[in-house]
């Protein structure tokens, strides 16, 4: 299906000379948006194509105009160098307006069809409650998931469990020593914690619980039956915990094969480094030297002959390559994996894996905590279980005052509540560090998600008084109209900027710019109190598109979107 931006590019190029080297893609990403609308819809800078054309860019934007012809645009005008461009909004509605009503998958795509990427995000190490720094890969790698199957890709998401190491010798021997069945039963992870930080303080005063340690771990290596029932008991209640942060989300994953599933596909692949003659000893260590490539070696294996991270991470994408025949496998972790990352993919080129460069990491910033301490309990450690119930509570006390009759009234505090701390981060670029405020995330003011969850709970209370979903009938149509045709036009463009940059903010900037579009709409125009009648049902098939692409791109972010708040 052709954008505006397609149609637009198609007439630029048949204005062209013929033989200008310019394909309609490249003019595609060349049409920007100018800053003010009065000067038009869209533009075409001219400034690159005046080598090649050997004429002033302000002359190029002329002799394009003059030319040009294009049902999608009402009128071009040349401002320096600059062709800009004014919209139809008969074209807008007939063409756009009827495109999304038709197709209930706008703004995705058939692109990725037959092709498989593997996600590998959340990935938690058990024993730990899940705190405000797993929220990035959690929710990032979850909306990488749906705009990747929004473009027809298969997907597979990995929750790739921290579940082997030597942290579980001293888990299981703090539990020895001061644990029971029952108070794990009763405690759950938080009695974990407590334990595991208990050893941490008296192995300062006793060296020798170390020791202990690293034999239980040992004896866990080696498959022994009563650490291997305890080690399962604690990721068992660990996975009980983050499943509730889970639903909580309404994320769900495909595997939960975590780091222990490849104890016995490293001796594989460590061979295969011999062989290739990768490895060098260093220490007693046995790594891959990376110098040449500016990169520090990679530990392949401890001195005592124990596998590290990488060797793991190996094993792993090797397991997942010939399991999932994956045509891209995308990690998803804070910048401060970034190196480990660069390391291992480059071992699995040196050991001339050809699919190497099918490993994608996407590095999000560290989240620091600022603000409202939480739990004391915890120390200065944000739990996440926490962050949402602060922001459920919230919203259902402003429930019980504005709507206290609501049916399902806790599933849609829930969905708002955490709905808006997502949104929050999900609102910064990626890659920024942050300091996350509690404050600001439960402040619904403005841009929130929760202001975008009303807007679509409006949507459905207009769609529900108008007992039908209207339908295109010509009418004419005010700017707040077409500003809003406009932007759900925008849509796939948006979807396809988002994947490309690995970047979910870019919807969630998306979902802003279309609630203020409807939003404006709403206060300017009379949809159900408009005079004539075809005003009226062109009116309602207007907030029908904003009700599908505006629930679309809130899924798209992970966030739930109930009819009635
Ligand atoms: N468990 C790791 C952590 O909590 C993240 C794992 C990321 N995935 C991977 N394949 N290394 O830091």
């Amino acid at each position: 299906m052709l954008t505006i931006k397609n149609q637009i590019a198609g007439a630029i190029l048949q204005a062209l000379p013929e033989g200008t080297d310019l394909a309609a893609d490249a003019i595609v990403e060349m049409l920007e948006y100018p800053p003010d609308l009065n000067m038009g819809d869209l533009a075409f800078p001219c400034f690159k194509l005046s080598r090649a054309l050997r004429k002033a860019p302000p002359a190029i934007a002329a002799m394009i105009g003059e030319k040009f012809t294009c049902p999608a645009v009402e009128s071009a005008s040349v401002a320096g160098g600059y062709l800009n461009f004014k919209l139809s909004k008969e074209h807008l509605v007939n063409d756009r307006l009827s495109a999304v009503l038709a197709d209930p998958n706008f703004g995705g795509s058939d692109m990725g069809k037959g092709k498989m990427v593997v996600l590998d995000y959340s990935s938690p190490n058990i024993c730990k409650p899940f705190h405000i720094g797993h929220l990035g890969t959690t929710v990032i790698g979850h909306s990488l998931k749906k705009l990747h199957e929004f473009v027809g890709y298969s997907c597979y998401g990995i929750n790739y469990l921290g579940d082997w190491g030597t942290q579980f010798g001293k888990l299981i021997t703090a539990y020895r020593l001061w644990g029971s069945e029952e108070e794990v039963t009763k405690g759950g992870i938080d009695y974990l914690v407590d334990i595991y930080v208990r050893f941490h303080r008296e192995a300062e005063e006793d060296p020798t619980l170390n020791d202990r340690a690293r034999e239980e771990f040992h004896k866990l290596e080696l498959g022994d039956e009563e650490n291997l029932a305890l080690w399962r008991r604690f990721k068992e209640i660990s996975l009980e915990e983050y499943e509730r942060t889970y639903k909580q989300l309404d994320i769900t994953f495909d595997s939960y094969l975590g780091e222990s599933f490849y104890t016995d596909k490293m001796p594989a692949e460590v061979q295969k480094l011999r062989d290739k003659e990768l490895l060098k000893i260093d220490d007693g260590a046995s790594i891959v030297d990376l110098s040449e490539y500016n990169l520090p070696p990679c530990l392949i294996l401890k001195r005592d002959g124990s596998t590290l991270y990488p060797t793991r991470d190996i094993a792993a994408a090797v397991y997942r390559k010939e399991t999932y025949d994956f045509e891209k496998c995308i990690y998803v972790t804070s910048a401060q994996q970034s190196l480990h990352f660069a390391q291992w993919f480059k071992v699995v080129e040196m050991m001339q894996y050809p699919w190497y460069d099918q490993l994608v990491h996407i590095p999000y910033g560290t989240i620091s905590v600022a603000g409202v301490k939480l739990s004391t309990r915890h120390g200065n450690m944000l739990l996440l279980r926490d962050v949402f119930a602060a922001a459920i509570e919230k919203v259902d006390s402003i429930m019980e005052e504005k709507n206290p009759d609501l049916k399902d009234r806790a599933e849609t505090a829930e969905a708002v509540g955490v709905g808006a701390v997502v949104f929050h981060y999900l609102s910064s670029t990626r890659t920024k560090d942050i300091s996350f405020i509690l404050e600001d995330a439960l402040s619904f003011e403005g841009n929130s998600g929760p202001y975008a969850q009303y807007t679509y709970a409006r949507c459905c209370s207009i769609l529900e008084k108008a007992g039908s979903a209207g339908k295109i009938t010509g009418a004419a149509i005010t700017d707040e109209e077409k500003e809003l045709v406009k932007t759900l036009s925008q849509f796939p463009e948006r979807v396809n900027l988002a994947l490309r940059e690995y970047e979910p903010s870019v919807i969630t900037r998306y979902v802003l710019d279309l609630c203020a579009a409807f939003n404006r709409f709403y206060h300017n125009c009379q949809i159900l109190n408009a005079k004539e009648e075809d005003v009226v049902s062109q009116r309602v098939a207007m907030v029908s598109a904003t009700r599908q692409v505006l629930g679309k791109a809130l899924e798209l972010i992970c966030l739930r979107h109930p009819e009635k708040i």
